[in-house]
């Protein structure tokens, strides 16, 4: 039996309609930007693995970083102990984050780096004497991740419907007077962006000037600004950390996906001072009650590190800029089709649609039609986008770029 019959047998795929999805496609193999599967054929990873991946499929160095890590220490309990990986991590991660934020508390996914976020606020209002302060104010469109609390901050959709009963709500605004009359009306225990990019809500790109309104507005109102980078940190939007466009420092950050480079699941939310020290106290009811099996574990924190030396030795952030360079000359091309946005390593094109999205079917078909042509993408509805490793090269993305362009002119065909 082939993979994949054997995995029809036993699997659950996320975000996946078994009845009608194609089989999943068997990858034995990664290198680079190419996956290989076991039927022999090369498919490019125009999603960098559901964007984790940043400089490429088993790198020597991050493979070797890993090896030397598992054969010293795989885990330890981290209540109560600690290690060289996620000291040296947190200190690394300290000097580049946006400047004010000291503290790391670690996770293991991009969801539980946000939960501990929303829980943070909450407990810190309540530490300083202010319990009432209980709001949050998120964007339309927003997407924070898959658990109760990530859902309930994201936006009200097709992802979060089956599951409204479990959900807190939240006040969703869609710009900066809206979020200004939201801070006068109620206790607001924080606000939560994702800064210059909101990702799974259909790749819409922001203005730093935005993302600056957001900081002023909270600093105003005297709130908290959570940040979830969870997409955007490490690089993807062409500055290492998606803040940096606005030169702001939120309270609150969020990270996970490309912070192992896409090896290993860990989350971190990092935090300024005063709102780690709001939780030093004699009073022990007062402290931050959360944490994961797997929190830092030191496999994922030493890749981590070595994918921070990758920045720190080679010029990934200017392949970034080559990449974001290529992408605006080959979206552009794509205009009469929709809208198009590039950030970055990131590119989408929003196609007209009489059903726009997520379920609209253009989505489903154009993956195929993708994969055909050896191009892994998964447009979310009607938003094509694609968003490769920052190691791509330059040959590579002109590949890429015109399998795209050669089956969106052919789109009134189908
Ligand atoms: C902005 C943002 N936050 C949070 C998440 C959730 O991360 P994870 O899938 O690791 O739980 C995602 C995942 O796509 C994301 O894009």
């Amino acid at each position: 039996m082939s993979l994949s019959d054997r995995d029809r047998a036993v699997l659950w795929h996320p975000y996946t309609q078994a009845l009608t999805a194609p089989a999943p496609i068997p990858i034995v193999r990664a290198e680079g930007v190419w996956l290989y599967t076991e039927d022999g054929r090369r498919i490019l990873d125009g999603i960098s693995s559901w964007w984790v991946n940043i400089h490429g499929h088993s790198h020597p160095k991050l493979n070797a970083a890993l090896a030397k890590q598992a054969g010293e220490m795989e885990h330890v309990v981290f209540a109560g102990c600690t290690h060289r990986p996620a000291v040296e991590l947190a200190e690394r991660l300290i000097e580049i984050l946006p400047p004010g934020l000291a503290r790391v508390f670690y996770s293991d996914n991009g969801s539980t780096a946000v939960e501990v976020a929303l829980k943070l606020a909450i407990q810190y209002w309540r530490n300083r004497g202010e319990p009432q302060r209980k709001t949050f104010i998120t964007l339309h469109n927003a997407y924070h991740g898959d658990t109760v609390g990530a859902m309930s901050a994201s936006e009200d959709s097709v992802f979060t419907q089956a599951f409204s009963t479990l959900l807190f709500s939240v006040e969703r605004v869609r710009g900066l007077d809206d979020m200004e009359r939201c801070l006068q009306a109620h206790p607001v225990a924080a606000v939560l962006i994702e800064p210059m990019l909101q990702g799974a809500g259909g790749m819409i790109v922001w203005p730093a000037e935005f993302v600056a309104g957001v900081r002023r507005l909270c600093d105003r109102y005297n709130t908290l600004l959570i940040a979830d980078e969870v997409l955007t940190g490490f690089g993807r939007t062409g500055k290492m950390f998606a803040c940096e466009h606005a030169e702001m420092t939120p309270d609150i950050i969020c990270l996970s996906k490309a912070l192992t480079a896409g090896y290993l699941p860990l989350g971190v939310t990092a935090t300024t001072a005063p709102v780690y020290e709001a939780f030093l106290s004699d009073d022990r009811t007062r402290t931050f009650f959360h944490g994961h099996s797997y929190t830092a574990n030191p496999l994922a924190c030493a890749v981590g590190l070595a994918s921070l030396d990758l920045f720190r030795d080679e010029a990934v952030l200017a392949n970034v800029a080559r990449l974001e360079r290529q992408l605006r000359a080959g979206f552009g091309l794509l205009r009469s089709m929709g809208d198009v946005r590039v950030i970055g390593g990131v590119a989408a094109i929003e196609l007209k649609s009489d059903k726009p999205g997520y379920l609209d079917q253009i989505g489903p078909r154009l993956a195929a039609a993708f994969l055909d042509r050896g191009l892994l993408l998964r447009p979310l509805g009607n938003v094509v986008y694609f968003m490769p490793p920052y190691c791509i090269s330059e040959s590579e993305t002109a590949w890429a770029l015109e399998q795209i362009d050669v089956l969106l002119r052919r789109l009134p065909l189908w």
